[in-house]
Order: C-alpha cells, then structure tokens, then sequence
C-alpha cells in the first residue's frame, strides 16, 4: 500500500495526468557521454568506470508532479538530475539526484507523511516537530542560469565494492565545470516561463555542459541509513570522471518507444550495491510502478 499511497498522494497534490510523472513531471532528456578517471575503478568495480568512454542519456528536471510548470519559479525547485550509463546491450545503471542536499523525510512512511500534510494543508503544523521536513520546506532555493550550473545530489548512500573486495559508502555529487552561476531576480524577471527548456539549444551551441562526478565517501560513524542526516563536509571527497552533455537528445538516442524511459535507483551492476536506506527501496519500487502506470495509461 505505501508505494501506491506515495504515488496516489503526489497525484492529489499537483493533479491526475495520463502519462506524466507524478513527480519531476517536466524535464527534458539530453545525451552525452561519460569518461572516469583512474581513481573511480580503485573504489568500485563498476564497468562504467573502467571503460573509456560510455554513453549516457540523461533527464533534467523541475520538481513537482505538474506538466506544464513554470522556469522561473522557486516551486521548480529542487531540479532533478538523472543519467542513465549505457554500458552494453543488457547492461545499464543510473544516478538519480536533485539540486539540493536535503530531503524531508528519512524512510518512506515519513515521506508518505510529509506528502500527505501538503495535501491536507497542515504542513506547517507538520514541520513545527519534523526538523528534516522544515529545512527541506524553508530552503532559499536559487534559479540556476541554465540547467547546467548547479551541482545535484544523490542524497541516498551506496556502497561501493572494488575489484579486491574492499567496499565504501559514498553519496555521490554532480559539480558543475562552470561553477555554480544563479539568477538574481532582476535577471529572472526578464527571463520568460520557459527559459531553461527554450535557452537549452543555445546552451549546448555554445558548448558541451560538464560536470564532474565526485563522491563522499563516509566516515565510520557517518549514518547511511538516514538521508536526511547529511555527512561533515570534512570527509574525503573523490573524484570519479567527467560527464560531457553535448544535445537536447533526438531520435537517434531516443526513438519514441524509449521516450517513457524509467530510471531506477537500484543499481543493478557490479561494483555498486544499495546501502542499508530503507529509501532506496521505497524508490526502486515506486518508480516501477510509476513509470508502469504512465506507460498504461489510456490515451
Ligand atoms: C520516498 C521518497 C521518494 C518518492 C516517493 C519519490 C517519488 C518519485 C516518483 C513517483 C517519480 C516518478 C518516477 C517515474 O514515473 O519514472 C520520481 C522521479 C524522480 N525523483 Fe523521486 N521520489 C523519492 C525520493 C527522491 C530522492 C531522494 C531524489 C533525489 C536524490 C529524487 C529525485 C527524483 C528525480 C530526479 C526524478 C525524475 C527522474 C526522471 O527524470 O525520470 N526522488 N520520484
């Protein structure tokens, strides 16, 4: 019931639409590649990252379960990032991160009750002995100037496990090589509701996004079963490789039968296991659903 309930929840919040994601509705797919460095293979035995290159498609997104959703309003945010590696024919992982380092609640039914106070406008209320909730809900959150010059977060931990056995838990980050640029308001109020998704093209006209993928990894005491506890930044930080975002992705890397793409948090390849966040779970689950209704759903 809880998967359903979640999903049903963000339904009565933001609105019934057939084939639309209940949450990060609004997004565009780009494509690109991905490059490691020597580093990432010392700590995980993942393919992606001891091969030279691999191929990525990936999704940018505006919070929220409504389709046609503004650019330029804080409501958007946090922004999701979501990168599929393509690494061989039955082969593939992805990362599933947003724009903000924190979340509101540490397993699903916490989630579900956050969700469930929106709905029933007692949020606030909610908030007042939910500290997880009221940081996530009072964020200054800024507008990028394009999708490109934020970093995003996995939020949830993993665990890495490398060629010799020896494993890590890391959370992983996307930084991005322009640095983090944001819009002052005046700069948001000339730009039109649309501006991430019509300024995109001309982005990528003036060059590839980059970013680079870094991971936290944790220390002995650092929980990795509550997202909502975020680790000191003093923990060492590791540079695993370079994901370069050339297009707005067309039919050549997405003809129509893939454009109801369905990314999983669960990893799914060597190298790379869930760790103990009852999260991780909660998502894999809800997103199959998800993406299951959407692909069912009566035109
Ligand atoms: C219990 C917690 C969560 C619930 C119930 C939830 C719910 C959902 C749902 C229903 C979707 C649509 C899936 C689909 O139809 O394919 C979705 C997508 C997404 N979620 Fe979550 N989510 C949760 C946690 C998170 C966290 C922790 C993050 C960030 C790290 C996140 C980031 C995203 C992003 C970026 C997408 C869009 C993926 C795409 O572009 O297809 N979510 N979420």
């Amino acid at each position: 019931m809880l998967h359903l309930d979640l999903i049903s929840t963000l339904k009565d919040i933001f609105g019934r639409f057939d084939h639309v994601r209940p949450s990060h509705a609004r997004g565009v797919f780009v494509a690109g590649s991905f490059t490691p460095t020597n580093e990432a293979k010392q700590l995980s035995a993942a393919p992606h990252f001891d091969s030279p290159s691999t191929p990525v498609i990936a999704r940018f997104s505006l919070f929220t379960g409504i389709p046609d959703l503004p650019s330029n309003t804080p409501q958007a945010t946090p922004h999701g990032l979501a990168v599929r590696f393509l690494i061989g024919d039955d082969t593939k992982t992805d990362i599933i991160c947003q724009s903000s380092v924190l979340f509101p609640g540490a397993t699903g039914e916490e989630v579900l009750a956050v969700f469930q106070s929106f709905r029933d406008n007692t949020v606030e209320e909610y908030a007042k002995d939910h500290p997880a909730a009221a940081s996530f809900l009072q964020e200054d959150r800024k507008i990028p100037k394009n999708f490109g010059t934020q970093s995003f977060y996995s939020i949830n931990a993993f665990k890495f496990v490398n060629a010799s056995g020896k494993s890590a838990f890391i959370r992983y980050r996307w930084i991005p090589l322009s640095g983090k640029q944001y819009l002052t308001e005046s700069e948001l109020e000339a730009k039109g509701p649309n501006f991430l998704f019509d300024e995109l093209p001309g982005v990528f006209a003036q060059g590839p996004i980059i970013f680079k993928l870094v991971v936290q990894v944790a220390g002995d005491d650092d929980v990795t079963n509550d997202c909502t506890k975020i680790w000191p930044e003093d923990r060492k930080l590791v540079e695993l490789g370079t994901l370069t975002l050339n297009k707005v992705a067309g039919e050549e890397e997405l003809p129509p039968q893939n454009q109801t793409i369905a990314y999983n948090v669960f990893p799914g390849v060597q190298g790379i296991e869930p760790s103990d966040d009852p999260i991780i779970a909660t998502r894999s689950e809800v997103y199959r659903i998800s993406s299951q209704i959407r692909r069912d759903a009566k035109v």
